[in-house]
């Protein structure tokens, strides 16, 4: 089973296989060599997903939303309607650049979610496909609960295996999938893809 899962998951990315790294300058070099790298603008289940994330962001209460691993801020820009106050934070230099022109009125900073400080706590902390560059996830969901009073993290299907014993340990408010299944989409023979979505109060105790 994991076998045909591992081709029919080639077959779907057309023979794209997704490489996450924690070597921030190799992601810095990514956003100089082209702009929206993974295309978020164009590809109809990174809209999909987007829509499925704010609509649940909508349903949490908040006023402040502090967006981590913002890259050019397509995310960004759509959850920005929904918050008082919308920031950000991206390692990569040329990312939060081409951000701030995207969302011109939020407060977006070159960071790592490692060094992130912030002098409020923010209503809601979502880090969407970013958690899995972190070396440390652990570390990384401390940092993410210190931040926000609410955090919803979404990582990649591909990154189950890996991560959902983690996250499990969560005592979440919410603990789902989004999948998305198109023949024939963004030069795609199928677009066979997914999220696991977490949310969770930052005060729960997890092991
Ligand atoms: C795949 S993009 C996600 C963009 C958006 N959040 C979304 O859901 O589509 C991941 C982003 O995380 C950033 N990133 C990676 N590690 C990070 C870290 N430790 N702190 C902050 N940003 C990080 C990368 O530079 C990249 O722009």
């Amino acid at each position: 089973m994991p076998l045909l899962e591992s081709i029919f998951s080639k077959i779907a990315m057309n023979g794209e296989v997704p490489r996450y790294t924690s070597d921030y300058a190799a992601l810095e070099r990514l956003f100089r060599t082209k702009t929206d790298v993974w295309n978020f603008e164009k590809d109809g289940y990174e809209t999909a997903r987007f829509d499925r994330i704010v609509d649940l962001a909508r349903r949490v209460p908040h006023d402040s939303i502090l967006e981590v691993g913002c890259a050019e801020g397509h995310l960004t820009r759509r959850l920005a309607p929904l918050a008082g106050k919308m920031a950000a934070i991206d390692v990569s230099a040329t990312a939060v650049e081409r951000a701030r022109r995207a969302v011109p009125d939020a407060d977006i900073r070159q960071a790592r979610l490692e060094d992130a400080r912030w002098d409020r706590k923010f209503d809601l902390v979502v880090c969407s496909e970013t958690i899995y560059y972190l070396k440390d996830i652990p570390a990384a969901i401390r940092k993410l609960n210190s931040l926000g009073r609410y955090v919803l993290v979404t990582y990649t299907l591909y990154e189950k295996n890996r991560l959902d014993p983690i996250f499990s340990r969560i005592p979440a408010i919410l603990n789902t999938s989004f999948n998305y299944l198109k023949f024939f989409d963004a030069d795609r023979i199928v677009n066979w893809r997914g999220i696991r979505i977490v949310l969770w109060w930052s005060g729960a105790p997890w092991r």
